[in-house]
């Protein structure tokens, strides 16, 4: 979270990085700042909220304050601190020579405050990122040279950190450095770029190169100097970046959230065009590291993912089971790392991320590859930490997701878990019929997912008729049960209304004890093994006069009373109906959110890219 942007050139400082800002709001919007490097001068200016806000600032502020060929700018999603104008970023030393931008979490800042407040520093704000700042200052009071100034304050830190830091003694660079927080370099021609992340600097480069873990680069309008922890020169490659400007463009939806809900049966169309030609030949995944031998070694699975992705790895779970037989653990990343946990050279690893930058994931990655496990990553942004963490790569290829709510990136991930199992199964030699009749099923999903999308009528219906409710149960089993989850997270993110998922079998556990006709409970059936199941369970709820909503490819005649409402999809096998149910959830989310009124890309406190852990 929290996005970071630099540049020093000839243009004018303020707007690249207000333009760069603009394309990292997703990875927070609580507020913003910028500062600008002019004639030895250094000139901050902050606002709270949203990007807009700074926008407006900046509009009232006299010429010569904002002319500037070089600067950096900051989004900030809050940890430490309120989302105030005093906690925003740039922060800067006490003389306001020195100041800077950071992404991520300085764990130790409050040991290092008391320190500097010892040798008369006062800070301002409640933020750890100020103590950076007054730290390096100190530093660099000690060798007048920015770059040792970062390196031997950074020695002084623990957590995760990007940094881009200006003096105003260095009116001519920039310094930056990195460790466990994204930060890439743009390389142009008589200028360059800082920022966390692609989109921020597309339009001006398609050139970039990426930091290690602990290297400092110096970045001046001709030159980057890149050094590695221990001062010697380091020599990183220049990358070709993959984005066009214009998958950042809403194309005509109200919000990117429709657009990517819509863009769908395209992302599902070109997986399978790229990796599953026919039903009959084997499919080849090239970036699976992984022979038949070494697949026969593998005795147990391990997912590891938070949020949307980890509803998606459950998902995974169920199809990977049934094709290799092999047993699948699923986890959330960060109840995985703090425990023991068990894993081998015999164990497989797959790490699912959109955004490829979640710490908690990233953390646990790291643990594993100690412990000799071969890692696959399934993730959205291959150039990404995580993807670079992997021994196998399966890249989704979903396009850039900007909503904040994950949608075709699920999709995109359940497709490479079908065909990570696939694959698999084939190598392996084991299940042709099922492989064969999942494969045929996929083979018809994009077809059945624009039928879907070409008539919603029937889910705005509902959305609005529902969006007075304060809380909702979603049931499900068997493999729909993550769709159950994934459809109230969707629902809680953007509209606030608190939705709970659970299997449906576990309802008369004690959930049931809520329901009376002001609880919907929202059930997903698909006619397969549990649909009988999941009617009762329908029938259950009915007895306690909750509101019922069904999803599904068939209702018999004498079921169709127990519900208030139901939305029927194309019929589809249960192993792949959870990449179709879930767009029907998807869309009914984004309809009660917009109905309401709700921020539906940016909702309030969330962030693209959760980079603390
Ligand atoms: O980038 P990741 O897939 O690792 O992100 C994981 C979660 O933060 C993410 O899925 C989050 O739950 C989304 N807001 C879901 O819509």
């Amino acid at each position: 979270m929290c996005g970071i942007v630099g540049y020093v050139g000839d243009k004018s400082a303020v707007d690249i990085l207000i333009d760069g800002l603009s394309h990292l709001e997703y990875r927070g919007y609580d507020s913003s700042g910028v500062a600008l490097m002019t004639k030895n001068e250094i000139n901050i200016f902050k606002a709270p909220g949203k990007l807009l806000n700074l926008i407006q600032t900046l509009r009232n502020e006299p010429k010569e304050k904002i002319d500037s060929n070089m600067g950096i700018g900051h989004i900030r999603w809050a940890t430490h601190g309120l989302p105030t104008m005093v906690n925003a970023h740039p922060h800067c030393c006490n003389c306001g020579g020195l100041t800077l931008v950071h992404n991520g979490i300085i764990e130790n800042y409050k040991e290092i405050k008391e320190t500097l407040i010892q040798k008369g520093c006062e800070f301002k704000s409640q933020t750890d990122t100020e103590v950076a700042a007054h730290l390096i200052a100190t530093e660099y009071g000690k060798c007048h040279d920015l770059k040792e100034a970062v390196s031997n304050a950074t020695k002084q830190l623990r957590g995760a950190w990007a940094f881009c830091v200006m003096h105003k003694n260095e009116p001519f660079n920039i310094v930056a450095t990195r460790k466990n927080a994204p930060l890439i370099v743009g390389v142009g021609d008589g200028e360059n770029f800082l920022a966390s992340d692609i989109p921020a600097i597309i339009k001006y480069t398609k050139k970039a190169i990426y930091l290690n873990d602990d290297q400092i680069v110096k970045v001046t309008k001709d030159k980057i100097t890149i050094y590695n922890p221990d001062g010697t020169l380091a020599n990183n490659k220049i990358e070709y970046l993959p984005f066009e400007p214009m998958a950042l463009s809403k194309m005509g939806y109200k919000h990117f959230m429709l657009k990517e809900i819509h863009e769908q049966p395209d992302v599902v169309r070109n997986i399978l065009q790229d990796k599953l030609k026919n039903e009959i030949d084997k499919i080849v995944l090239d970036d699976i590291k992984l022979n038949c031998e070494q697949l026969k070694n593998i005795n147990r699975i391990q997912i590891i993912a938070c949020g949307t992705s980890l509803h998606a790895g459950l998902v995974g779970k169920y199809v990977i089971e049934e094709l290799t037989g092999i047993p699948v653990d699923v986890e959330p990343s960060s109840e995985y790392i703090y425990r023991t946990t068990i894993a081998d050279e015999k164990t497989l690893v797959i790490g699912i991320s959109q955004s490829g930058e979640t710490a908690d994931t990233i953390t646990a990655i790291k643990q594993v590859r100690e412990k000799g496990s071969h890692v696959v990553i399934i993730t959205n942004r291959k150039e990404s930490l995580l993807a670079r963490l992997s021994d196998s790569l399966l890249h989704v290829n979903a396009g850039i997701e900007v909503s904040v709510a994950a949608t075709k990136s699920y999709i995109a991930q359940l497709l490479s878990l079908y065909l990570f199992a696939i694959y698999t199964a084939e190598t392996l030699n084991i299940n042709s019929d099922k492989v064969r009749e999942i494969k045929h099923e996929l083979m018809t999903l994009p077809a059945k997912l624009e039928g879907v999308l070409a008539n919603t009528s029937k889910i705005k219906e509902i959305a609005k008729k529902y969006s007075s409710y304060k809380n909702f149960i979603f049931i499900a089993r068997g493999i729909n049960y993550p769709t159950a989850l994934e459809g109230a997270l969707k629902l809680k993110e953007i509209s606030y209304i608190n939705a709970t998922g659970y299997p449906a079998g576990e309802l008369k556990h004690g959930p049931i004890a809520m329901l009376d006709e002001t609880m919907p409970v929202l059930a997903v059936l698909n006619r397969g093994r549990v649909y009988d199941k999941v009617m009762s369970n329908c029938e259950e709820a009915y007895a306690r006069q909750a509101k019922l909503i069904g999803v599904a490819n068939y209702i018999d005649e004498k079921h169709q009373n127990l519900f208030d409402d139901y939305v029927l999809i194309p019929d589809i096998s249960d192993m792949v109906s959870p990449a179709l149910n879930i767009v029907i959830l998807q869309l009914l989310a984004y309809h009660i959110a917009e109905y309401l009124g709700k921020d539906v890309d940016q909702p309030r406190n969330l962030a693209k890219s959760v980079t603390v852990e």
